[in-house]
């Protein structure tokens, strides 16, 4: 059980010394830390689903998302023939306001999903349904029988996305290979000295901030913040302390003195930070697409999550740092400033790391998002 803020403020009075209040410190901290038990496997299965249908599911459901928002729904037309669509309620129209980001979760989403038919022996036929990004149908799947692929579905579950603890050293010629391989033509490197590099730490930090003092992109981040373990439970999806990387007393002092998302203290927190991160790393990959159709999209985040699922055997995280692609005017300058060739849909911090930490991101059970 979490102290609330009044008790947190008495115990200290009344313990006196830090280290009287050292266990209520402990009690209160070591909260907040769910993540791994908010992931769980399906123990039923589905109705109308085997256990390999109902865990392909499951593994598509361990994709990155924008705010772990899980913005998927995926009706059964019967076993082998499924729709994903765009759950309405998950939108984030103050920060993705035509669904580009939505589109790239979703293409994430059936990367993962073919992925594990794959490894169980189908192959995942996918037809794009959707003609814009604000369709509610947006792709079918049909399960084909298919020799099992040997693909290591361990990489889906060990995936998270790590934001702090980077290296400053170069990323590696080979390592900018491997990780550009399933990007082909939509990925480019940029060295930590190179100019552009210095102008994306800038930007990084500069439209985190524009977008922390916009009321109504904060306002609707508060509705995705989740602050204690109760409300990790309740709504499995958000992000956590944990997932935020927010841990220890630190952890402890935000859930007690700057658990409102609109204050100036949290998003002064926020900018310091953000700038701390901004200047680490050993490069920036930018992922672009040729356009912002539906299918493409698509096809873009499922590439980016076919680089993704590298990372960790490699040693390199990679975080998006996404506000420089919501905020005017860096949204509109990105693609000059940077002379790409393509339109820009992920701009990644990307370094080594020596601790690869397991995923903390909650997920919401399959039977949440499956319709019939
Ligand atoms: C389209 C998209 C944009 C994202 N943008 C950001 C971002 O700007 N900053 C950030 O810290 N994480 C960003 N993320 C990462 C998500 O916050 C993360 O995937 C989600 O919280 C789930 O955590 P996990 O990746 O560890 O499973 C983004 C993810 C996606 C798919």
């Amino acid at each position: 059980m979490q102290m609330d803020r009044r008790q947190f403020v008495r115990a200290m009075m009344t313990g006196g010394t830090a280290l009287a209040a050292a266990p209520l410190l402990e009690s209160c901290c070591g909260a907040g830390v769910a993540g791994k038990e908010a992931r769980d496997p399906p123990a039923d299965l589905l109705p109308g689903l085997d256990r390999y249908r109902t865990e392909i599911l499951f593994f598509a459901s361990l994709a990155p998302s924008g705010h772990n928002v899980q913005p998927w729904v995926v009706r059964i037309e019967d076993a082998d023939r499924w729709v994903v669509g765009a759950d309405a309620s998950r939108r984030l129209p103050a920060v993705d306001p035509q669904n580009r980001e939505l589109m790239l979760s979703i293409g994430a989403f059936t990367e993962n999903l073919a992925l594990a038919a794959s490894a169980s022996g189908y192959e995942a036929e996918i037809e794009v349904l959707a003609g814009s990004t604000f369709d509610a149908d947006l792709l079918q799947v049909r399960l084909q029988v298919a020799e099992p692929r040997d693909y290591p579905l361990q990489r889906l579950s060990s995936r998270r996305t790590l934001r702090g603890g980077y290296s400053n050293v170069e990323l590696r010629r080979d390592d900018v290979s491997a990780l550009s391989e399933p990007l082909a033509d939509r990925a480019l490197f940029i060295p930590p000295s190179s100019p552009q590099a210095a102008y994306l730490r800038e930007t990084a930090v500069e439209s985190f901030r524009a977008q922390t003092w916009r009321d109504d992109a904060q306002e609707e981040l508060a509705e995705w913040v989740r602050f204690d373990d109760d409300a990790v439970f309740a709504h499995r999806d958000g992000l956590t302390m944990a997932s935020m990387e927010i841990s220890g007393i630190a952890a402890c002092f935000v859930r007690l003195f700057a658990d409102d998302v609109m204050s100036k203290n949290f998003r002064e927190q926020g900018i310091k930070k953000t700038a701390k991160l901004a200047g680490q790393g050993g490069g920036w990959l930018v992922v672009t697409s040729a356009d912002d159709s539906v299918a493409e999209l698509i096809e873009t985040g499922r590439r980016w999550q076919r680089m993704n699922l590298l990372l960790h055997e490699l040693g390199i995280a990679a975080h998006p740092m996404s506000q420089m692609l919501e905020e005017e005017p860096w949204r509109g300058e990105l693609a000059d400033q940077l002379e790409l060739t393509g339109m820009p849909q992920f701009i990644l911090r990307v370094g080594y790391v020596d601790d690869y930490p397991d995923p903390v991101s909650p997920r919401r059970p399959v039977s949440w998002f499956v319709r019939r």
